[in-house]
């Protein structure tokens, strides 16, 4: 007879169940919090595609990086910066600068190999990756992650000293 005080079993068995899972996602949402706030900003594309990178003088000569958490990555010459896709034209994945060799961007799924220009050095890619538009803006390289250009387009580098 007790049972019927006009909330069932069930009912109090599902409140108890939302209050400890209540409990236990509050905190975990503080600490999430928390995490995020002493987490540094990710950098994101403007709208019109335009993406920060870095400090042009961050960057040495002859040198290749990948910019984190973006599929960009730019590669310095004596006298010319580019900016590549890190989309690999096999299948997709997404290459880095080799570890075996620092001048090569190499694709972690089937071991394909691009120079710095983004060209093909070995298969099973059969195409370059492509280059994207570069701009130096106070100091700082941008690349417009929208923007796809020719190797020859002066949109696909900038001039450094
Ligand atoms: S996806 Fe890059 S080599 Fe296959």
């Amino acid at each position: 007879m007790a049972e019927h005080s006009g909330v069932s079993r069930r009912g109090v068995l599902q409140g108890a169940a939302l209050a400890v899972g209540g409990a236990i996602v509050l905190p975990a949402l503080t600490a999430s919090s928390a995490d995020a706030a002493d987490a540094p900003a990710k950098v994101l594309p403007d709208k019109d595609g335009w993406l920060a990178t870095m400090k042009v003088a961050d960057l040495k000569n002859n040198s290749l990086h990948a910019v984190d958490g973006q599929p960009v990555a730019l590669a310095r010459g004596e006298k010319t910066v580019i900016a590549l896709s890190t989309i690999c034209t096999h299948k997709g994945c997404k290459v880095a600068p080799s570890k075996r060799d620092q001048s090569l961007f190499e694709c972690p799924c089937h071991r394909a190999r691009f120079d710095a220009q983004g060209d093909v050095k070995h298969g099973p890619a059969g195409s370059p990756l492509s280059r994207l538009a570069i701009r130096l803006k106070d100091g700082v390289i941008e690349v417009n992650v929208k923007t796809k250009v020719k190797a020859d387009d002066k949109a696909g580098s900038i001039e450094v000293e």
